[in-house]
């Protein structure tokens, strides 16, 4: 998730063991192969952690994703490439790349498998929307996707145009989709938000998992607690969110933080921007104080 798994969020979400493998937010491509440098840095929080990491990358371009893939495997950690074909931003949607290119589902064929080509030790994903003004789009663009053998498919229930509306019975999309990926290896994405529901849902609709997003910021241990369900285990503790709140501020100040602005987000997100706990926490001037009120 693009501005929250990153930096801090990252690190104490790997420290606390709470994830075990990252996919990164996407990395827009749009002039040349970034050199290896940059790349190295971009993704240090992610390849730091010790974990397996998937690059998400986003363009219009598939030379360049290729190419730019092809840098991304001499990364160590580095196990995957991803491509952003999902993503309903306005800018990014102008540029022509992430959820447009539901548009061009051939585009995603022939790139998924320029990406392979160029990166062969590396797994290649794509992470999708079910189409960009409707979901019978995913008659049109499943079958291309197939046909390049992503090793997985991450499918959001909502088309682009849905942006993040409510949409009722959305799983319900999964049922098609299944159908149309019959031996793909497909997780669905949107409106996870619980361990069981996640569980639920995979097995309702024939999924082989599922990829919660914005629930990860409301209960980080999500991942883990899903992980702990499908080997029918006893729950583990539960994450106490001021120690983990505490502990996310602590980091940013390490890593030369100063604004309230994420850690604030996310303790909205945790606490309910209505709490207490939060009105308290909103009236701190800086990172510091924050941290000292936590
Ligand atoms: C703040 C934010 C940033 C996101 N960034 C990305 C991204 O970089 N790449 C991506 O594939 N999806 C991204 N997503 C979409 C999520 O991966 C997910 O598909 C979507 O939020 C629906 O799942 P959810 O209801 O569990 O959040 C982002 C979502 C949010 C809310």
């Amino acid at each position: 998730m693009e501005g929250v798994t990153e930096g801090s969020f990252c690190a104490v979400m790997s420290r606390r063991a709470l994830v075990r493998c990252w996919i990164t937010p996407f990395i827009r491509l749009t002039t040349g192969v970034p050199r290896l440098v940059r790349l190295r840095s971009r993704l240090s929080v992610c390849t730091d952690s010790g974990l397996p990491v998937i690059v998400q990358v986003m363009g219009t371009d598939g030379g360049l994703l290729a190419a730019t893939a092809a840098r991304l495997a001499s990364i160590s950690g580095v196990v995957g490439i991803d491509l952003n074909c999902g993503c309903p931003s306005p800018i990014v949607l102008r540029n022509g790349s992430g959820g447009r290119m539901l548009q061009n589902p051939k585009w995603i064929r022939d790139t998924l498998l320029a990406i392979r080509d160029a990166a062969p030790t590396l797994g290649v994903s794509v992470k999708l929307r079910t189409g960009f003004e409707a979901p019978e789009e995913m008659r049109d663009i499943l079958p291309l996707v197939a046909e390049a053998k992503p090793d997985f498919v991450i499918l959001h229930f909502r088309t682009v145009r849905e942006r993040y509306h409510e949409v009722p019975e959305g799983w319900r999309r999964f049922d098609t989709a299944r159908a149309l990926l019959p031996r793909t290896v497909l997780f669905g994405s949107g409106d996870l938000f619980d361990a069981k529901r996640c569980l639920e849902l995979s097995d309702r609709h024939g999924l082989d998992g599922c990829a919660p997003a914005r629930g990860l910021m409301r209960t980080p241990a999500l991942c883990r607690d899903i992980e702990t369900l499908c080997r029918g285990e006893a729950c583990l503790p539960k994450v106490e969110n001021m120690d983990f709140l505490r502990e996310i501020a602590e980091e940013a100040l390490l890593r030369g933080r100063t604004q309230t602005g994420f850690v604030l987000q996310l303790a909205g997100t945790m606490l309910g921007r209505e709490s207490e706990a939060f009105h308290r926490l909103s009236h701190t001037r800086c990172l510091e104080e924050l941290a000292a009120a936590l």
